[in-house]
């Protein structure tokens, strides 16, 4: 079995950073090593402690002078919007009319699904992305795609198909019952083979009738062990025409509650414009409120306010909601999400903030065991960046007096272009994920 040490800086968290000074929130290792065997953390710490736990033949990957930390999570994202990132000029119904439900018409054709599933994957991981929660389209063969993909390269992948049965052009609607059959279909083929688990995914309450609501319901009862995920409170027409479509909801979050869908493993997009009651529901059940800064500003949304889910106990997660959102990096995601919350007077510290693009967003999912940090018997997902993978960020950083300071310029000056390298339970990925890039092209 090969066993990998991996040097470098390594950085990662045990619990949420309170303020710049919570040095207990986080392990760092000036030269650090993390040793991998079989896909998994075996330890983490001093390279002088590490590396005498590897056996004779253990394969040395040097990083140094980069940082070494978890791989990055992304808990919100469309991969059949993959090719509609940057679309002109509209906001969220016109946007979702005028592109995207064009664009995941052509999902219905499995070799165009397959060709976008692979072209996906390797977006996240050369960003340094190893989880990510994403819906696939209404079709069912896009969701095999989206996990075949997932499978070839070995990642802990989370998605499902979208259900939608009206407000939305004919080729991308389902039926009450073949959401659900297809649904139930794909859980017992995906959920829980290898890596893959899966997300029971009402696109919104637009694009569903109650009966569809019901339906989900069935579904998230009949399996609890699956997530579910759904868009909340994004845009004020939004917001408008799903309470018009179900009066008797005392707002739009008392929609999903009423067909019993708030739960701990319940992921809402967005989550803008939600009263305290609103967000005191989501506390009282677990569900998390998804922060999606780069789609909330390009699509004209509105900001999320952080501190107000904070204060009224509201767990929330961030993400890039590409194709709403403009980029696959949760690095530009964390450096839009500052100025989100810097326009409300809300602080976000660099240390909060990559704890929330790994252990935050892992727990999150109820994934902290498994992925976000790097501590023994973790999944061996682990990213390793370079502060200086840009020229301009080059000479910045030989400014840079600590290491918060040099997250903060990491997060605000970088991209994919930060990422050194990227393991998959062990195995190394960017290199792998360029030749692949380049042949489908
Ligand atoms: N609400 C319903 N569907 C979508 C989508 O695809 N993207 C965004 N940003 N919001 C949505
Ligand atoms: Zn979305």
């Amino acid at each position: 079995m090969t066993e990998r040490l991996i040097r470098g800086r390594v950085l990662t968290f045990v619990a949420e950073p309170k303020g710049i000074d919570d040095t207990a929130a986080w392990r760092y290792f000036e030269d650090g090593a993390v040793l991998v065997r079989g896909g998994k953390v075996v330890d983490t710490g001093d390279y002088a402690d590490i590396s005498k736990l590897a056996g004779a033949d253990v394969e040395v990957a040097d990083h140094r002078p980069h940082l070494v930390l978890p791989g990055l999570i992304d808990t919100h994202l469309h991969f059949p919007q993959t090719q509609a990132i940057a679309s002109y000029g509209a906001q969220l119904l016109e946007w979702l009319n005028t592109y995207i439900f064009v664009e995941e018409q052509k999902f219905a054709e499995a070799a165009h699904a397959a060709a976008v599933a692979d072209r996906f994957m390797d977006e996240l991981l050369s960003n340094g992305t190893t989880t990510a929660v994403a819906y696939c389209s209404v079709h069912a063969e896009s969701v095999d795609a989206y996990f075949t993909a997932a499978e070839a390269r070995g990642m802990r992948m989370i998605g499902g198909k979208v259900m939608m049965d009206r407000n939305a052009p004919d080729a991308l609607r389902d039926t009450p019952q073949q959401g659900y059959d297809e649904t139930k279909a794909l859980i017992a083929k995906w959920h829980g083979r290898g890596r893959a688990l899966y997300a029971i995914s009402p696109r919104f309450a637009i694009t569903s009738t109650p009966e569809q609501m019901e339906m989900s319901q069935t579904l998230v009862a009949e399996h609890p062990e699956c997530y579910v995920q759904t868009h909340l409170s994004e845009n004020r027409d939004e917001i408008a025409f799903a309470t018009s479509l179900y009066p008797a909801a005392k707002d739009y979050t008392d929609i999903y509650a009423r067909y019993g869908l708030l739960n701990e493993r319940m992921l809402l997009g967005h989550c803008i414009y939600l009263s305290d009651r609103e967000i005191s529901a989501l506390a009282e059940s677990g569900a998390v409120g998804v922060f999606c800064p780069t789609s909330n500003l390009f699509l004209g949304s509105g900001l999320f306010d952080r501190d107000r889910f904070d204060r009224l106990g509201a767990r929330w997660s961030v993400a890039t909601d590409v194709g709403g959102g403009t980029s696959f990096s949760m690095l530009e995601t964390m450096d839009e999400a500052y100025k989100v919350l810097h326009l409300q007077g809300q602080r976000l510290t660099p240390f909060a903030s990559f704890y929330r693009m790994t252990l935050g967003n892992a727990r999150a999912l109820g994934l902290e065991k498994q992925i976000g940090s790097l501590h023994a018997g973790a999944d061996a997902d682990i990213v390793v960046l370079d502060s200086s993978g840009k020229s301009a960020m080059e000479y910045r950083m030989r400014t840079a007096r600590s290491l918060a300071e040099e997250l903060f310029i990491l997060q605000t000056m970088g991209d994919d272009r930060c990422v050194a390298e990227v393991y998959v339970a062990g195995k190394p990925m960017k290199a792998k994920g360029k030749r692949a890039t380049a042949a489908s092209r």
